[in-house]
């Protein structure tokens, strides 16, 4: 497809994260596997999966039908906090690769903080995992600014990037920034709002000077300021009109206008569940 740019990605330490990848969370069976392989035929490189998801299985069967080689591929997979005492972490590691059958992935994340888990500990089975060459990059997920610096202090491989909720319907400028000064890649889960951006005006408007959808600008409105983007589909049609945000460039006064969507209190994913749950 011409409007994906397999080639636009974001460099992040010494890893290159392609700035679509596919989100599979709530994709089962067989429409995952079949929307991993569409999505590949189509050029996305790059998916996220994890543990927590149950479809590793089908999310590697998708990526061996497709045919695309797998160094051309970006796999991205998440440990569950309930596995995070190290010894745990790395058994859960070496699961998620006969999971996915593949020998390594490009990208492995914490899912969640886990208070309940001295960081350094995990964080030092993290990064054995990555020297046993289990992962080749290291990252987190749901790590708010102070668990960041946090972690970067304590860990002895570099982190790439902090996935988390960002859409324009959400304030995340602190950690966005915190990510940019410490290098890491951001990485947008749930970027369009859940479905959400199709039924907003200002994007609608947008979106038609530019004959797009809402749902492309509230896209493109994020990997033009290199964040990486994951949305999701079971539908495979969809995944054209997702990929389709490389071909367009909004103007300053359009990306202001849409940064002013955003809230505080815009967020879908319950927060809460980070720092007070018993993970098992
Ligand atoms: N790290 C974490 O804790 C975490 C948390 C949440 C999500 N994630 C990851 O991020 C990915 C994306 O987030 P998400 O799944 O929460 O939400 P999302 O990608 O923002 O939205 C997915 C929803 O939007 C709909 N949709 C997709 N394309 C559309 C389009 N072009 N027009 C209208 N509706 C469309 C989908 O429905 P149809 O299927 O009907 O198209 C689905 O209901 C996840 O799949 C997962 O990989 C990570």
């Amino acid at each position: 497809m011409d409007a994906i740019k397999p080639a636009s990605v974001v460099e992040a330490k010494d890893a290159r994260i392609p700035l679509l990848g596919l989100g599979t969370w709530d994709l089962r069976g067989r429409v995952c596997a079949r929307v991993v392989e569409q999505a590949l035929r189509l050029g996305y490189r790059h998916i996220d999966t994890a543990q927590m998801y149950e479809n590793e299985r089908e999310v590697g069967e998708g990526l061996r039908a497709s045919g695309v080689k797998r160094d051309e591929v970006f796999v991205t997979t998440k440990i569950w906090p309930s596995h995070f005492a190290p010894r745990e972490l790395e058994r859960s590691a070496r699961e998620r690769l006969a999971q996915l059958r593949l020998s390594e992935v490009d990208l492995l994340l914490l899912h969640w903080p886990n208070p309940q888990i001295p960081l350094a500990e995990t964080l030092g089975a993290l990064a054995k995992v990555k020297r046993e060459g289990l992962a080749r990059h290291i990252g987190v997920s749901n790590f708010t600014v102070a668990l960041v610096e946090d972690a970067l202090k304590l860990t002895t491989e570099p982190l790439v990037c902090d996935q988390f909720e960002c859409h324009p319907f959400l304030d995340q400028s602190k950690l966005i920034a915190a990510c940019r000064k410490h290098g890491l890649a951001v990485v947008a889960y749930s970027p369009i709002a859940r479905g959400d951006a199709r039924k907003n005006d200002v994007l609608k408007r947008i979106g038609a000077a530019h004959k797009k959808t809402a749902t492309q600008v509230c896209l493109r409105f994020l990997v033009q300021q290199d964040i990486v983007v994951i949305p999701r589909t079971s539908k495979v049609e969809r995944l054209s009109e997702n990929a389709a945000i490389f071909d367009f460039t909004l103007s300053d006064d359009e990306m202001s206008e849409v940064a002013k969507l955003g809230s505080r209190d815009g967020r879908l994913v319950d927060w809460a569940y980070s720092g007070r749950m018993k993970w098992d």
